[in-house]
């Protein structure tokens, strides 16, 4: 799984990471309804791991990267929603 990312992030674009070269257009048309699908998270500390380009959102004061195997972290299980 890691080389297989490896070599599919080289761009670090949307369509790499979705493995979909309408990417962008799926994006725009499922993401309201996978959000809808989430409970309300207000005040919660969230956890994605294999976030991919993730860097999109790294203008956003509340959110913190880490650059990890995530198979090797050691995260306490309540830390997170
Ligand atoms: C299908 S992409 C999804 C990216 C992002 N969640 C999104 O929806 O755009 C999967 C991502 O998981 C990452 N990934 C796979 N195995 C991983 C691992 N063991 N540790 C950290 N990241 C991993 C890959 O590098 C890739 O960026």
């Amino acid at each position: 799984m890691t080389e297989f990312w490896k070599e599919h992030s080289k761009a670090a674009t949307v369509e790499e990471m979705m493995l979909d070269s309408r990417a962008i257009e799926l994006t725009e048309q499922e993401l309201p309804e996978i959000l809808s699908m989430l409970p309300p998270l207000d005040g919660c500390r969230v956890l994605e791991l294999g976030a991919g380009i993730g860097q999109n959102n790294g203008h956003h004061s509340n959110v913190t990267f880490i650059q990890a195997d995530v198979t090797k972290l050691d995260i306490p299980h309540d830390r997170y929603v």
